[in-house]
């Protein structure tokens, strides 16, 4: 016997907690897990929204069945989105209901046979069609790209629940607490914003295109696929979720190197030094062979200021760095200040591939790169001193 978790009476949480797995898509640390959140509205038809990652099938139907028991079936899945995080427990549920019908879109259909070889049970929904259940209707909203090309979301117009797949998500299992003001925020805010950025942040102008979509609608519940369910407050999600797809960015700076001996963090220690000397309290230094790609990502999504720091490595930036440089290529981070530094014993490379970044952004650069041969004197450290002030003087005009 499970015990369930309602968010109004006949809507039910039916999600699990995945501790276990250590990589996100094989990529992404979990050290604090992750939860694949899935719905369940008891209405004269039964209703699923999503499912979960397939290792927890099981667990799942046993949830279903404690709450409609074992001679009811299940009516509607809707799939607002085939990543295997949610569709995982689809071919354990059409076995189970045979007769179950996937509400999806035309592409969903397309991943769904491609994955699961599923032909048949298709119940294709356009955008702002609805299905009636009885004394609850839900409503498809089409957001491409939030994830994936076959992403939407499913509106519950009875008690305005916004079950919005990915979008508002966050890392972080669910302990104990499952909504809103169940939790301390504090933790889920780095989590959320790590999982924003490490998943959802290419697409943030499609993040903007859905918040466009969901103007005028009444939304009383945020229920994402992962992370706490918003009751209470669920504009503190929008807003947070609109904020980082318009690249706003908090005062403070991130300073990241890649040092093999030492030379390029010491510069990296003296320019941090310089910048909270000129007031700024938000500083970050990290050492990108250390810290995961995943939280130098969320750093750089969080502070306006970013400085970069490389030695030459066989006449390029060392492999750490220049695989976080690609990553913020590729995802296309935009709006902050950018300082570049690092140093070299004879042809140079890092700090000339960071010159490359750099023009390939649209970051704004505060001053002139530094470059040391070697150990850094007392030349370079005066430029260091430039550096350090003009991005300082930057963050020092936000307000
Ligand atoms: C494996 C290796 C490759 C290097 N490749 C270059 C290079 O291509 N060009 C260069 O000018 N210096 C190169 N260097 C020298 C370092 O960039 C230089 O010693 C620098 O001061 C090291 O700074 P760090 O202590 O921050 O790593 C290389 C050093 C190592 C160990
Ligand atoms: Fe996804
Ligand atoms: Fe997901």
């Amino acid at each position: 016997m499970h015990h369930t978790v309602q968010l109004t009476e006949s809507v039910h949480w039916i999600g699990v907690n995945d501790r276990k797995t250590r990589l996100f898509e094989n990529l992404w640390p979990l050290e604090n897990g992750i939860a694949y959140n899935s719905y369940l509205i008891d209405d004269d038809k039964v209703a699923l929204i999503d499912t979960v990652e397939h290792s927890s099938a099981e667990e799942y139907i046993d949830k279903i069945q404690s709450i409609i028991g074992s001679e009811r079936k299940v009516d509607y899945l809707v799939v607002n989105h085939m990543e295997p995080d949610h569709s995982g427990a689809i071919r354990a549920l059409v076995n189970q209901y045979p007769e179950i019908r996937i509400v999806g879109n035309q592409k969903t259909f397309k991943i769904l046979s491609a994955y699961y070889g599923l032909e048949s049970n298709h119940y294709g929904v356009k955008k702002e069609e609805e299905i009636d259940l009885g004394h609850h209707t839900l409503k498809f909203i089409m957001t491409p790209w939030v994830h994936w090309p076959e992403t939407m979301m499913t509106y519950e117009k009875t008690q305005k629940i916004l079950f919005s797949g990915d979008a508002f998500g966050s890392f972080g299992s669910l302990d104990g607490g499952i909504f809103d003001d169940e939790i301390n925020f504090d933790f889920y805010r780095e989590e959320m914003r790590r999982y924003f950025s490490n998943i959802v942040g290419k697409y943030s102008n499609m993040v903007q295109k859905a918040f466009k979509k969901l103007e005028g609608i009444d939304i009383n519940i945020v229920a994402a696929t992962h992370g706490p369910v918003w009751r209470h407050d669920p504009n503190r999600v929008l807003s947070l979720y609109d904020q980082w797809s318009r690249f706003e960015s908090e005062k403070g700076v991130v300073l990241i190197f890649g040092s093999m001996y030492g030379n390029t963090e010491k510069m990296a220690d003296y320019i941090a030094r310089r910048i909270a000397e000129k007031g700024i309290k938000n500083i970050r230094v990290r050492d990108a062979s250390k810290t995961h790609l995943s939280h130098l990502i969320n750093e750089v999504w969080r502070y306006r200021g970013v400085v970069l720091g490389s030695s030459a490595y066989n006449t390029q930036m060392v492999p750490t760095m220049e695989h976080l440089t690609n990553t913020l290529e590729h995802i296309g981070a935009k709006n902050h200040y950018l300082g570049i530094f690092g140093s070299f014993s004879w042809n140079g490379g890092g700090v000339k591939k960071l010159t490359e970044f750099a023009e390939k952004t649209d970051w704004e650069m505060v001053a002139e790169p530094v470059e040391a041969q070697g150990v850094a004197d007392q030349q370079t450290f005066e430029q260091c001193d430039q550096l350090a002030q003009a991005m300082a003087d930057k963050l020092n005009q936000m307000e």
